[in-house]
């Protein structure tokens, strides 16, 4: 079912966490925006370079802002801003240099609990038809842990992008630990209960090249990537260039536009965090629109946000402290592929 104006209580069997809220998959024009709430920025810093104090209160606000609404705004995340912009451009030119039948080489299919590669337009999921080309990448695709013989050749269409691309996971990597730390302190955990798993864990990096649309595509009501929650414990998104990243804002029942200084990362909780923080830290609905200014119909919007996993056969339990467990144990691909089955057909879910 491609339907323009589904919701998600159509889809509400693959939640693997509570989430009874109603809303549109797509932008529509009877939906209401909250104009003057603004996402948190905060600086990061204080939190990596300073003493206990400084980690208590940055985990304090940052948790704060996360338990609100699901996201927040990073400064001083140490990453080289300059790489930002190189990344920007490279995936221009990824999805530019390619034909459609190159591209089709590498089709999106299942590698452990991440569906992997190329989503051509109107196909990153069966329920809607997204006015986007998306391509992920899990930690198998890149060469990072030095292993002998990597098989660039099978993920990437030239291994020069996986070596251009490698820059930025690592970058994001050595960020994963501190931003689960504030966040697990902020809830009164140790900081460290996720310190083993997050080692060489496993990730997702999605490029998505949201090509400029024309009025009939504007007019056909689709929208350039539909209302969706991360399944991950939380995703890194450094600050789009262009316009159109809309927030639920569970207070009000309204869309936020998340608009994000340059340079900075937008960091964002998902399922796996909901599910494990025992519903106190929200994994927030976030779709992309039309931009206000219009520049849907001019160039195309890229993002590139990097999603954080445990591997496969990690167990997401509540963790202790958070009062009665809602949910029980279970073992992360169960979990990561019944919740994305809702994407990729009800044969994606793996049970054993
Ligand atoms: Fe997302």
């Amino acid at each position: 079912m491609t339907d323009v104006h589904a919701n998600n209580q159509d889809f509400t069997r693959y939640d693997q966490v509570k989430k009874s809220h109603t809303y549109r998959l797509a932008e529509h024009e009877d939906d209401e925006f909250d104009e003057d709430f603004e996402i948190a920025a905060l600086d990061f810093a204080q939190f990596r370079n300073g003493n206990a104090a400084d980690k208590a209160n940055f985990a304090d606000a940052f948790g704060a802002a996360v338990q609100e609404i699901g996201f927040s705004v990073l400064t001083g995340h140490g990453v080289d801003t300059q790489l930002y912009d190189e990344m920007q451009d490279l995936v221009i030119e990824f999805f530019e240099s390619q034909s459609l039948e190159q591209k089709m080489r590498f089709r999106a299919e299942r590698q452990g609990s991440v569906n992997q590669g190329y989503f051509p337009i109107e196909e990153t999921s069966d329920i809607h038809p997204d006015q986007v080309e998306g391509w992920v990448f899990c930690r198998r695709a890149f060469n990072l842990d030095g292993e002998s013989g990597h098989p660039v050749d099978r993920f990437w269409p030239d291994a020069k992008f996986e070596a251009k691309f490698r820059r930025l996971v690592v970058s994001h990597e050595q960020l994963f630990k501190p931003i689960a730390q504030a966040m697990f302190q902020s809830l009164g955990c140790d900081p460290h209960v996720y310190d083993q798993k997050l080692t060489r864990t496993n990730f997702g990096l999605r490029l998505n090249y949201y090509p400029p649309l024309n009025d009939a595509q504007v007019d056909a009501g689709a929208g350039r990537l539909l209302g969706h929650e991360d399944v991950d414990l939380f995703t890194l998104l450094p600050a789009p260039r262009d316009d159109g990243l809309q927030v639920w804002n569970h207070h009000s029942n309204k869309w936020v536009r998340l608009q994000a200084p340059p340079g900075s990362l937008i960091i964002n909780t998902g399922d796996y965090m909901q599910r494990i923080s025992n519903d106190r830290l929200p994994s927030t609905t976030h779709r992309v629109g039309n931009a206000p200014d219009g520049s849907q119909s001019v160039a195309p919007r890229i993002s590139f946000p990097m999603a954080v996993y445990v591997w496969e056969d990690e167990v997401l339990e509540v963790l202790p402290g958070l009062g009665e467990p809602k949910y029980p144990p279970i073992k992360a691909i169960n979990f990561h592929t019944r919740s994305t089955s809702k994407f990729y057909g009800d044969d994606y879910a793996v049970e054993s």
